[in-house]
């Protein structure tokens, strides 16, 4: 648990956590592929490719000919606010203030009156070149002041956020213009001067918490979806040799629509698949019709004050299990379903169900977006949690070794289908 706390505290944005796992793969002895070099693949290799620094291909060559690609899926972005080219906004009380734009459908409360920071990506000037530098100000350095109940009596029955008036993050009070310009230049160990470009996010600083009675819950920021980054990843890492190809993949976007080169609607998956069969001689048709993914994204957990948002016999509850989603924007049909449900049996794995209530209508992920571009038999999946889209999210501590433990097994296995017949070994 404490692995997945780091890979949580480490992860600041969708850039971190790229960087998080391609450390992972690379302590694991991953060799890095690059996009725009040929790739020469080797029977028994162990491969990973990025793309813009915010998506994660990871894959193994079995040392025979193969049969398809086991595929898991999750995304590396969450709901954030981005901060603006032109950040620094003061005014006539002395406040100084940055201006930001919402990323994601974030909950707007929880992001007000606690400790926040900046952290993504910064693009240098140096001579000829343009650097990448990730960077974290490792400071307290902002927070958004709610308005006082006093000032506002219907704070408590009747709130509505206005992004660009209630949602402005507070930095300083006086002091010259460009502080915070100064402050990631700092943080990038570079000048001012030299930024050519930037993609900053406010980052929560509290770090990832266990608690609860029994110790049976894990809070932190960015659980949707890292949670299901890690145990994907994990899962990966201790798969046994098969004869299909694993393949992990970390998205980008998945908040925004995907609609990105690094996303699940870019042509990433499809770019790694082709040029795996491309230098191992392999149809590219039939090892996809031999294939299936996981997509994993965070699912809802019956909530514990409001249990009437959940549908009457769907219910997932923490730590009982990795929950299989279904609904009008979900690649699960029964015919995946069955499939993971087999898989999971062979872990020992509880298997939940979420559907929305027939009411609502709930909300999407990559799988069906992925499917555009590579299309085959998905089940999308998460693991149950509370909060979502919230600054700091709650999960139950067990569900994470559920889904090591299925993606593990499943990352071993091959498919087969044949007219309807799935044979999965
Ligand atoms: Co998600």
């Amino acid at each position: 648990m404490q692995d997945l706390c780091n890979f949580l505290n480490e992860s600041h944005t969708q850039y971190h956590a790229a960087f998080a796992v391609a450390d992972r793969l690379e302590a694991a002895g991953y060799t890095r592929l690059s996009e725009n070099e040929k790739w020469d693949l080797v029977e028994g290799g162990a491969y990973y490719v990025t793309r813009n620094g915010s998506a994660v291909m990871a894959f193994r060559l079995p040392q025979c000919d193969f049969t398809g690609f086991m595929i898991g899926a999750a995304h590396s972005d969450s709901p954030t606010f981005r901060v603006k080219e032109n950040a620094e906004m003061t005014d006539a009380e002395g406040y100084v203030r940055l201006n930001v734009e919402g990323y994601g459908s974030m909950l707007c409360a929880p992001w007000m009156d606690r400790p926040l920071t900046v952290a993504g990506r910064v693009m240098v000037s140096c001579g000829d070149t343009i650097e990448t530098r990730l960077v974290y100000v490792d400071k307290d350095l902002l927070i958004i002041p709610h308005v006082a109940i006093h000032m506002n009596r219907g704070a408590n029955s009747n709130t509505s956020y206005d992004l660009k008036t209630d949602m402005v993050p507070l930095f300083a009070l006086g002091g010259k213009k460009g502080g915070f310009k100064a402050a990631v230049a700092e943080a990038a160990g570079c000048s001012p001067e030299d930024i050519l470009g930037t993609d900053l996010y406010l980052r929560l600083r509290q770090p990832a918490l266990i608690w609860g009675e029994n110790s049976e819950f894990i809070s932190a920021a960015k659980l949707d979806d890292l949670q299901c980054a890690y145990g994907c990843l994990q899962g990966f890492l201790q798969a046994e040799a098969g004869k299909s190809v694993p393949l992990f993949a970390l998205l980008d976007n998945e908040e925004v629509g995907s609609l990105t080169k690094q996303g699940a609607d870019g042509t990433f998956m499809q770019d790694v698949i082709d040029r795996i069969c491309e230098a191992t001689g392999k149809d590219k048709r039939v090892a996809q019709a031999n294939s299936f993914m996981v997509s994993a994204d965070n699912a809802h957990a019956v909530h514990p004050n409001h249990p009437e948002y959940a549908d009457v016999t769907h219910r997932p509850h923490m730590n009982e299990g990795i929950v299989v989603k279904h609904g009008v924007r979900y690649s699960t049909d029964g015919a995946s379903q069955a499939v993971f449900v087999a898989l999971c049996r062979k872990a020992d794995v509880p298997v939940q169900f979420f559907f929305n209530r027939s009411d609502l209508a709930g909300g999407s992920t990559l799988g069906n977006i992925a499917n555009a571009h590579v299309s085959l038999n998905t089940v999308d999946i998460g693991l149950p949690q509370l909060s979502m889209h919230s600054s700091y999210e709650t999960a139950g501590v067990t569900d994470v070794n559920y889904l090591i433990d299925a993606m593990k097994l499943f990352y071993a296995s091959t498919l087969e289908e044949v007219q309807g017949t799935f044979t999965l070994k």
